[in-house]
């Protein structure tokens, strides 16, 4: 199946609370799981970067796990910011820790040194993944961790329908429509390792951990 690009942002109100509020406690303690897994250097990383950082669940399970990490945020929706404030609000040993950043992606600069650099399902929301990759270049030196997840694109529209069967069919039918959207967005592990073999990265490894995820990991350069 050819992949069809969704909307960038995740802008619209109601398709924010819908995001914000839904059950991702699989996925995203997965995540963390896997991070300590693959990347069990990290454990008094300092600085860390979390590009599409969102609603704020995955920053906020990140920095209780991680008590001496400092983490900007990058994300281009002011509506997921206000929501992931609003959540890190009411968790104030970890709120100061967390800088959250408005700004799209290729816009974003920074000169700090950092010793992580994470991303969850940002990647499929890009129309051309390279703002990804050459960002991820621009920003890691040498010893950077990278650790990405995110979905995979099935093989046909029935195997999309059935993963939204599968695993959010609880939820709000706006939340519904993303997921299906994303799938069929999302990249397959062969084109993810084709974009990361076009960059000058390194030694990023690529892995699919589930039905519908995939994660990269390793050190930059
Ligand atoms: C599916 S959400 C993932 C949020 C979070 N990482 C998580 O796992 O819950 C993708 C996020 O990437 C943001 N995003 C998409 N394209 C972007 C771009 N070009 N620049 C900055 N943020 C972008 C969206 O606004 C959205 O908040």
């Amino acid at each position: 199946m050819k992949r069809v690009i969704e909307p960038e942002l995740m802008a619209e109100r109601e398709q924010v609370e819908a995001y914000g509020n839904a059950d991702f406690e699989e996925p995203h303690s997965n995540f963390i799981n896997l991070l300590e897994e693959y990347c069990p250097q990290i454990a008094d990383t300092q600085t860390v970067l979390d590009l599409g950082s969102g609603a704020g669940d995955i920053l906020l399970r990140f920095a209780q796990a991680y008590p001496h990490a400092s983490i900007d945020a990058v994300d281009g929706s002011s509506a997921m910011l206000e929501f992931a404030e609003s959540l890190l609000d009411g968790y104030p040993g970890v709120r100061n820790r967390i800088t959250l950043i408005y700004s799209l992606l290729w816009d974003f600069r920074s000169t700090k040194n950092y010793n992580l650099i994470m991303s969850n399902s940002l990647l499929h929301h890009l129309h051309d993944p390279s703002h990804f990759w050459d960002k991820i270049e621009e920003l890691s030196g040498p010893g950077t961790r990278i650790f990405i997840m995110d979905l995979l694109r099935p093989a046909s529209v029935e195997g999309a329908r059935e993963l939204v069967r599968m695993y959010v069919s609880q939820e709000p039918e706006i939340l519904r429509r993303d997921f299906y959207n994303s799938l069929l967005a999302a990249f397959t592990i062969d084109e993810v390792r084709e974009q990361i073999a076009e960059t000058g990265l390194g030694n990023l490894e690529t892995k699919q951990i589930s039905d519908r995820h995939f994660i990269v990991f390793g050190t930059c350069r």
